[in-house]
């Protein structure tokens, strides 16, 4: 990841819950020329389900369409990933397909469903949030 990152095709970002490491958000294979990268993110077990993941997903789509101008972000999610599905819909993500075999989880090949967002949809989603919020 150190090699990757200083190469410029990977951002590992720690999350931090009141100065304590909580998990990590980490963009891979970031094509600058086609201005799109691959997330993934964990959370410390004893802090999920507070909405901690999808505060984190919220800053880092502001991060990397905002400020540094990519216009599409992948996150592949093993089909039977509850928790991790949840998260990708309420951050904004539509599903596009299912990849089979994928990656390998706990030892096994497993299906993964590719899930994207662009920066088109997080402004309109970004706009939605906003009207809400205000209404
Ligand atoms: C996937 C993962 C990061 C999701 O973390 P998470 O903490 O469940 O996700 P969120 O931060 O979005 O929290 C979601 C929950 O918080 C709730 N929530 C959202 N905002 C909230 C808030 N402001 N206050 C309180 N709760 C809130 C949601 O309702 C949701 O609850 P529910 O699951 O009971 O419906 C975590 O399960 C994990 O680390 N898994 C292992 C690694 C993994 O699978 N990574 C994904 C590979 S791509």
């Amino acid at each position: 990841m150190r090699k990757e990152a200083r190469a410029g095709r990977a951002l590992p970002l720690v999350i931090e819950v009141e100065g304590r490491f909580a998990g990590q958000f980490n963009m891979e294979h970031i094509d600058w020329g086609a201005k799109s990268a691959e997330v993934g993110v964990w959370i410390d077990s004893s802090l999920t389900g507070q909405g901690i993941a999808l505060a984190a997903a919220n800053l880092l789509a502001e991060y990397v369409f905002d400020i540094l101008g990519l216009r599409r972000v992948t996150a592949p999610v093993c089909v039977d990933n509850r928790q991790a599905t949840r998260l990708v819909q309420q951050a904004g993500m539509q599903r596009e397909g299912t990849m089979a075999s994928y990656l390998d989880v706990g030892g096994r090949r497993k299906d993964h469903d590719l899930w994207a967002i662009t920066s088109t949809m997080w402004a309109a989603k970004s706009a939605r949030d906003s009207n809400s919020t205000a209404s």
